[in-house]
């Protein structure tokens, strides 16, 4: 007989989370480690959040194949394969706001579908691969966006200290379909591969400290069905359901979370 109070409950889980030192991987950090997880963050930034945290803090640069290889090679060796693995960073190239239209060049585009795009897919495949060798039933959660879903729209930033981005949606829309390429081939070894559709979400402008000033706030919240932002903390919830049995008939998903900005 199914449990259904215990479905989303995660103790004893191993997972593994990329990214988790930042503004939505933090939040989910904190989520798991209250469902019970052993919670294991690699990212450039690797310092303890948390006084009270279990949670172990790896420096990783996820962009070099190096520090791949050993985290596959090493680290994975001396520790347990991941019954669930998150990706939640962002790397960028420094000229990132420039990747807009009218200003990107070449080189940055490529070294940004370099950074960004490739880390996704090979980490999310390298650690299916283990998974599969390891005969473990595990769950990969992807981060994306609904920008890999619709395109921007180029009014919202027009007057405002954001700009649209060039290279963004092909990153998030590839994200999205390998998504579904993993969770076809990797069906077989009882691997689920899902993803999650961000909106947008309160906080700082990407590849800066500055917050979204208020009028593309005006703009944007008009244009969401539930007129605001998305906070940080209201993305945990979907990674709780795909890292946990509750979501055990579900891969190659979409979960959007966007205040239903990408169905009009
Ligand atoms: N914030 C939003 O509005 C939003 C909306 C939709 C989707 N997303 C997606 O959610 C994910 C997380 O976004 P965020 O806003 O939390 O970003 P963020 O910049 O706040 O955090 C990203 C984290 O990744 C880490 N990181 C960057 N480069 C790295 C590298 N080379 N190696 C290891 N770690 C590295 C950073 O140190 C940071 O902790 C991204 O995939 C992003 O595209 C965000």
């Amino acid at each position: 007989m199914t449990d259904f109070k215990n479905l989303f409950n995660l103790k004893g889980k191993e997972i593994f989370i990329v990214g988790g030192s930042g503004l939505i991987g933090s939040q989910i950090v904190k989520a798991l480690e209250e469902f019970g997880a052993f919670v294991t963050v690699f990212d450039l930034d690797a310092k303890y959040k948390n006084k009270n945290s279990k949670t172990k803090y790896i420096k990783f640069n996820c962009t070099n194949e190096n520090s791949i290889k050993n985290f596959f090679k090493n680290y994975i060796k001396k520790n347990k394969c991941p019954n669930v693995f998150i990706n939640a960073s962002y790397p960028i190239t420094k000229d990132w706001k420039k990747n807009t239209f009218k200003q990107i060049n070449f080189d940055s585009y490529k070294k940004n579908i370099q950074l960004h795009l490739n880390s996704y897919v090979w980490l999310a495949k390298s650690v299916a691969e283990l998974m599969a060798k390891n005969k473990i039933q595990g769950s990969i959660i992807q981060l994306s966006s609904m920008y890999g879903l619709v395109a921007q729209d180029p009014y919202l930033y027009k007057n405002t200290n954001l700009s649209e981005n060039m290279t963004y949606g092909v990153i998030k829309s590839a994200t999205i379909h390998f998504t579904k390429q993993m969770a076809s081939y990797y069906g077989k070894y009882k691997i689920r591969v899902n993803n999650l559709v961000i909106g947008g979400i309160e906080g700082h402008i990407k590849g800066s400290k500055k917050k979204q000033d208020k009028n593309f706030l005006k703009k944007f919240n008009l244009k969401v069905p539930l007129k605001r932002m998305g906070k940080p903390q209201e993305i945990p919830s979907s990674v709780i359901f795909l890292a946990s049995s509750a979501s055990s008939y579900i891969t190659g998903s979409n979960i959007v979370i966007d205040g239903g900005y990408s169905i009009i």
